[in-house]
């Protein structure tokens, strides 16, 4: 499964999951970019062990929801590395809140670092993968709830769910060009985004009585499914989503 040779682009590579796909591709020997938008000693302690392991890791300071900011990520990536190949669009935010409470303001928001985010950093990678000629993947860490509704977090279901068509159209548009896009829907993963639930033992129970694999996923299970699904070993897998959810969505009755 090696990505000898390849760059890869992590947004929101700084913390939890993002942090975990980092250091997964960097360990298979791709040179990675981990965005960061406000953590950046998180970001330079991960990219710290990748170079000390011989890896090769660029730190960029990027708000995705800014179209300017995401192309300037794979600018400096292409400046510093030559190329692009892998793009993950991890970067994610969440606002729980009952729907008449929403305002503009947090909708913009969660659609602008969820939705928009991933849509013109797809963009402009695309624009450089078409340029190098050789194809590329693109990987949206997406939700279980871009299919599983979830009461009380309309907005951040809205994202996911145009997230998951945004990857099945792409994957028409793209192929032609070699270019593969797949989502990654996580189930509950222990990381800073769900850290008030997993603090709460009540909750906690509540959450495991729902995956029958009887645990929370870790960031490695995530980051072991991106190295997979960018390698050469699923070549032909594109425009569908992995849910990798310890059986949570068959739980629900979804799939
Ligand atoms: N943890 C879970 O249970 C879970 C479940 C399903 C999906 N996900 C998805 O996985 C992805 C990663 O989430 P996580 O659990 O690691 O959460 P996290 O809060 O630990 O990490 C989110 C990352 O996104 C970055 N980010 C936030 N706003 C940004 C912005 N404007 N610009 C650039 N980066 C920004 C943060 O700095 C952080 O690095 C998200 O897309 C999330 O929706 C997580």
């Amino acid at each position: 499964m090696s990505l000898q040779g390849k760059v890869a682009l992590i947004t929101g590579g700084s913390l939890g999951i993002g942090a975990a796909i980092a250091q997964r591709l960097a360990r298979e020997g791709a040179a990675v970019t981990l965005d960061y938008h406000t953590h950046r000693a998180a970001a330079d302690t991960i990219a710290a062990g990748i170079t000390s392991q011989g890896g090769k890791a660029l730190v960029l300071q990027a708000d995705v929801s800014q179209v300017a900011g995401v192309q300037s990520l794979v600018s400096q990536t292409v400046q510093t590395f030559g190329r692009l190949d892998i793009l993950v669009n991890n970067a994610g935010i969440e606002e729980p809140m009952p729907f008449l409470e929403v305002t503009e303001a947090s909708f913009d928001r969660q659609i602008g670092v969820d939705l928009k985010g991933a849509y013109f950093a797809a963009q402009a990678a695309v624009r450089q993968l078409i340029a190098q000629g050789g194809g590329g993947c693109i990987i949206n860490i997406s939700s279980v709830h871009e299919d599983l509704p979830m009461v009380g977090n309309a907005v951040y279901c809205a994202a996911k769910g145009g997230l998951r068509m945004l990857t099945r159209t792409l994957a028409s548009e793209l192929a032609p060009h070699g270019i593969r896009i797949v989502n990654i829907a996580p189930g509950a993963i222990a990381t800073p985004i769900n850290a008030a639930t997993l603090a709460d033992p009540l909750k906690t129970r509540a959450l495991l009585a729902e995956i029958p694999l009887g645990r929370i996923g870790l960031p490695e299970d995530i980051a072991n499914t991106v190295a997979w699904l960018v390698s050469d070993q699923a070549s032909y897998i594109t425009g569908t989503t992995l849910f990798v959810d310890g059986g949570l969505m068959v739980a629900a009755g979804t799939l």
